[in-house]
C-alpha cells in the first residue's frame, strides 16, 4: 500500500519535468501530452482519488482488524519504524544524539557546537540530479532534433504566425473603401503595389511615376488632394471627363489600397525631366514611413 502511495508521488513529481520539458513543435509524444495537459491532470486526479478512497478503506479495515483483535494496534504488530521514517531518516542522514561528541569540532559559539555534519543525502542528490537533467537537456535542446533551441522555436512561431495572418487577411472579406483606406507600409504590400502600378498605370504616369499623359505623382502637387483616401478615390473612381480611369472594376479594393500606398512613397524620388507641378501643394501632416522588411525570406 504504502509503495503504491510513493509511486503516485512519484508520477506527481515526475509531472512537471514532462511540460517543463515539452518542446511546442518537439516529438508528437510531448506535444500530444502539451496539448492534452488537462486531461493528464485529470486522470492524475482521478488516480490520486482512487488511492486516497482505497487508503481509507485500508485504514478502516485495519481498525476493525485492531478493534477484533482487542484494541491491539496492527500498527505496533509490525515490526520496525514505518517506511516513511526510514525514508526520512536516511535522505538526513543526522547524527545521532549520543554521537555528537565524535563529531564535534570544538567550535563553541555562544553553546552552538558546530558537528562535522555531512551534507544532507537529499541535497547532495538533487544535486547530481540536475547534473544529469543538465546533460539531458543540452542533449535534447543543443544536440539533438528533439527539443528546440530557443531561437528555432521562436523562428517556428514567427513562421506560424506570419502564416496565420495571410491566412485571416485572406479569409477576411475585401472592404476597403476611400473612408477607411490607411497608407499600408509593408514592403510585401509595397511590392503589390509596385507591380500593379508598373503594370496598369506607367503607361500614362510612367514607371517612376515622373507623369505622362497623367499628372507627376512624385511631387507635392495634387489636382484632386494628395491624402490616402484622395488618391485611393481618384484611383477608385478616376477622373473619366481628363482620362484617368475608373478602376473599380478592374483592381481589387486591397489591392488599390496597395497601389495607392505605393505611389505615396514616390514622394520626393525626383525622377529625371519630371512633368510640370499640377494642381496645389498637398500639405502632409504624418510623413510616410516604411516599414522595416521582417525577416522572414530566409
Ligand atoms: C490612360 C491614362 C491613365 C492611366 C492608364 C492611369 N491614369 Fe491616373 N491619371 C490620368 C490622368 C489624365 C490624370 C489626371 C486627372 C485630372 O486631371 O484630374 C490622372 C490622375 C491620377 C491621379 C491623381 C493625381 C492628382 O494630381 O490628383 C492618381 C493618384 C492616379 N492617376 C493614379 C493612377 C493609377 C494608380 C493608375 C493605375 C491603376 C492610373 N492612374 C492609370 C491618366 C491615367
Amino acid at each position: 500500500m504504502k509503495t503504491k502511495a510513493i509511486n503516485l508521488i512519484g508520477v506527481i513529481l515526475l509531472l512537471p519535468t514532462i511540460t517543463f520539458s515539452t518542446p511546442t513543435a518537439g516529438s508528437a509524444k510531448f506535444q500530444w501530452i502539451f496539448e492534452n495537459i488537462v486531461l493528464v491532470l485529470g486522470l492524475l486526479v482521478i488516480i490520486a482519488v482512487f488511492f486516497s478512497l482505497w487508503n481509507l478503506a485500508s485504514a478502516i479495515m485495519n481498525q476493525k482488524i485492531d478493534e477484533l483483535r482487542g484494541g491491539e494496534s496492527i500498527e505496533t504488530i509490525k515490526k520496525g519504524p514505518s517506511i516513511f521514517k526510514k525514508l526520512y531518516d536516511k535522505s538526513w542522514n543526522l547524527i545521532p544524539m549520543d554521537k555528537e561528541a565524535d563529531f564535534d569540532l570544538g567550535h563553541d559559539y555562544d553553546g552552538i557546537r558546530e558537528l562535522d555534519n555531512s551534507l544532507p543525502p537529499w541535497w547532495t542528490y538533487t544535486f547530481y540530479l540536475t547534473i544529469v537533467w543538465a546533460i539531458g537537456y543540452i542533449f535534447v535542446f543543443h544536440m539533438s532534433d528533439i527539443g528546440q533551441s530557443q531561437s528555432t522555436e521562436y523562428a517556428v512561431e514567427m513562421e506560424d504566425a506570419r502564416i496565420a495572418k495571410r491566412n485571416f487577411l485572406a479569409s477576411k472579406p475585401d472592404d476597403v473603401n476611400e473612408s477607411n483606406v490607411i497608407f499600408v507600409g509593408d514592403p510585401e504590400a509595397l511590392e503589390i503595389g509596385k507591380t500593379r502600378f508598373i503594370l496598369s498605370c506607367a503607361a500614362c504616369h510612367n514607371v517612376d511615376g515622373r507623369g505622362g499623359v497623367g499628372p507627376n505623382l512624385t511631387d507635392e502637387y495634387w489636382i484632386n488632394g494628395g491624402s490616402i483616401q484622395d488618391i485611393f478615390k481618384t484611383i477608385k473612381y478616376g477622373v473619366p471627363q481628363k482620362g484617368m480611369i475608373a478602376w473599380a472594376s478592374q483592381i481589387q479594393p486591397s489591392t488599390m489600397q496597395k497601389v495607392a500606398s505605393y505611389i505615396l512613397t514616390l514622394q520626393g524620388t525626383n525622377p529625371p525631366e519630371p512633368k510640370a507641378p499640377q494642381g496645389e501643394i498637398y500639405v502632409r501632416e504624418e510623413p510616410i514611413q516604411v516599414t522595416e522588411a521582417i525577416e522572414e525570406e530566409q
